[in-house]
């Protein structure tokens, strides 16, 4: 069994032969093409679209892949716990990983604002789960001074290698696909990912393995925009909770990507979002988690906003957006989405066949 560690150690410098490798299998994640899904979001024909399913990670979120690295790191310096502040993903994988290295897991959520996917696994991985009043920017802060204090070792994407782990999906696509893509779409929160994407393609590019370099794209939710208004937001409000952020510790890295690769940082609203990831699972039978849905949202108000307009109709082109969690770690919101599908009906055949009229 071999995960992201094994399969791209020559471009992971942080691991040595001294580092325990503590995996769950990790990354090798689908990139699915989606033909229906691009039909609804409106890009022009030459230009297909991909989805990196990161949902099919053993914790059902891309956090697996930093975090396999995280945690054998702590492992190698001797921690005995690990800790962290999170809107749910980092949180179910820091403790899945300390459990599976036998060490203790100390999470940080902010109250009431965390998927109940995301809760369960904390709780039955064994974490001391510890709810703040407060949003994730304060349980981040509160996190970094803790961790600066105590033998505690920090497994947020402030610590750096959580991001080299995470850049291996940037690997992945490239080695699926021949070359890079033209765009890559990518939800922001705390930035670590766009930052990591951004560093796996420069990587792979500098290293000959792809002949360019994707725009990226990355989208936040409208009332979580920090990166697109240009100041923190104090209070941040979506309902795509896991980007639910208000002060990116990789602001930086986030304006890096955007401005090195040519590419944009828009935000889109909670009604697109929904509308999105309705759209991601009727269409194409993949069920991710909210947040998800922004950049699938981003590139549908791009394509009626014209961005693609001037791309040669002659030349295959490609798009890929990153999937960053599965569904099932936001049921309720599933339900509330679509609830009004349930039909109560008796337990008859004649009763059940009126239901279907609209098939025959
Ligand atoms: N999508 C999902 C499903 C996430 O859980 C996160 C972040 C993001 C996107 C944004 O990625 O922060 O690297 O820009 N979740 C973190 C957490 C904050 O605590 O699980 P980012």
């Amino acid at each position: 069994m071999s995960g992201i560690i094994e399969r791209y150690r020559p471009l992971l410098p942080d691991v040595t032969d001294a580092t325990p490798v503590i995996t769950l299998a990790e990354g090798s994640t689908p990139l699915i093409e989606a033909p229906r899904l691009a039909r609804w979001i409106g890009v022009p024909p030459q230009l297909r679209v991909f989805l990196k399913f990161e949902g099919m990670n053993p914790t059902g979120s891309f956090k697996d892949r930093g975090m396999t690295m995280a945690v054998s790191k702590a492992v190698e310096t001797g921690a005995k716990v690990v800790m962290c502040a999170s809107t749910g993903n980092t949180s179910a994988a820091a403790s899945a990983y300390a459990a599976r290295a036998g060490i203790a897991s100390v999470v940080l959520l902010p109250r009431g604002e965390v998927a109940l996917g995301k809760l369960s696994q904390a709780l039955i991985h064994g974490a001391q789960v510890l709810a703040i009043d407060g949003n994730f920017d304060d349980a981040l802060n509160l996190v970094r001074d803790i961790c600066a204090t105590h033998p505690i070792a920090l497994v947020n994407s402030v610590n750096p290698v959580r991001i080299e782990g995470q850049k291996t999906a940037a690997f992945e696509i490239v080695d699926a696909l021949g070359d890079a893509p033209h765009f890559h779409a990518i939800p922001v929160g705390n930035a670590g990912n766009i930052t990591a994407y951004w560093r796996g393609y420069q990587e792979y590019h500098a290293a000959g393995r792809a002949t360019r370099t994707p725009k990226m794209l990355g989208f936040q939710a409208f009332g979580a925009a920090p990166l697109v208004d240009g100041s923190r937001v104090h209070e941040p409000c979506t309902i795509a909770t896991a980007i639910r952020i208000g002060n990116p510790a990789s602001w930086k890295g986030a304006i890096a990507a955007r401005d090195q690769s040519g590419g944009l940082i828009h935000k889109v609203t909670d009604e697109q979002i929904v509308a999105a990831y309705a759209a991601v699972a009727a269409n194409e039978g993949i069920f991710a988690e909210p947040a998800c849905a922004a950049p699938v949202a981003g590139l549908k108000m791009l394509a009626e906003n014209g961005y693609f307009k001037d791309l040669p109709t002659d030349e295959p082109a490609t798009v890929t957006v990153t999937l960053t969690g599965h569904g099932l770690k936001d049921p309720d919101r599933a339900i509330k989405t679509v609830a009004s599908g349930i039909v109560e009906v008796a337990a008859q055949r004649d009763a059940i066949l009126r239901q279907l009229d609209r098939f025959f």
